[in-house]
């Protein structure tokens, strides 16, 4: 199955495409952006583009992350979400659970763009294998305790506070910040 396209009111989640290259380096050029960034805080280029977008392909044909542009109405790169770590292992066991991450550029901030995609990326991920989904169980968030943004993000989107992980990631300011554990269970009510 190829990795799908999802619609969330005027917002498309597609696979990313060699030619998002020009606007996802563009993206990066926002220090928030990078400070952010859980995974890949290096700063992309156009040339590493078609390397990550064939890795990506591979990474969903694989089992294990889908990675998605999030596309304005104006068809312009609104941002960027994932989903990873739902992979099965050797033995079949795992793939019940998986890690959201997402980014939006600058432009497009302020009018709800992040708790969209993130409600319509859930509910993709919650939807039974056999009905098109990931057939996940639940779905995780993490966020630094600093970032009050992304935290709202999570809230908005119904993933429940569970608790502060101390000083679990390293961000890009070379840091160890403490981090909310937010997370969404396929049966908690749909927001
Ligand atoms: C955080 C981010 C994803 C939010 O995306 P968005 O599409 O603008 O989200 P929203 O439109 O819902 O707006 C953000 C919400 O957070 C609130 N917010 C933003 N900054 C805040 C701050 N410093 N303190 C308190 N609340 C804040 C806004 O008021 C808004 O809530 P409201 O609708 O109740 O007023 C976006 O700003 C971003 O990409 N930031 C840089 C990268 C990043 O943080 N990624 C997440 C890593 S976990």
């Amino acid at each position: 199955m190829n990795q799908p396209e999802i619609t969330a009111g005027p917002l498309l989640l597609r696979p990313w495409r060699h030619t998002d290259a020009g606007a996802l380096v563009a993206a990066w050029a926002d220090p928030e952006i990078r400070r952010w960034a859980r995974y890949g805080a290096v700063l992309p280029s156009v040339e590493s583009m078609e390397p990550w977008v064939s890795w990506n392909e591979e990474q969903w044909r694989i089992g294990g992350r889908a990675a998605f542009a999030i596309q304005d109405a104006d068809a312009g790169l609104a941002g960027s979400i994932t989903l990873r770590d739902f992979g099965k292992d050797a033995k079949g066991d795992g793939g019940d659970t998986a890690e959201v991450g997402y980014w939006i550029v600058p432009r497009a901030r302020g009018r709800g763009v992040a708790p969209a995609a993130l409600t319509a990326v859930s509910r993709w991920a919650f939807e039974r294998e056999e009905d098109g989904g990931l057939g996940v169980r639940r779905v995780e968030l993490l966020h630094s305790v600093e970032n009050l943004g992304s935290c709202r993000v999570a809230q908005k989107a119904g993933y429940l506070h569970e608790g502060t992980l101390r000083e679990s990631f390293r961000y890009a300011d070379g840091a160890w910040h403490d981090e909310h554990m937010h997370a969404r269970l396929w049966s908690d009510p749909v927001s």
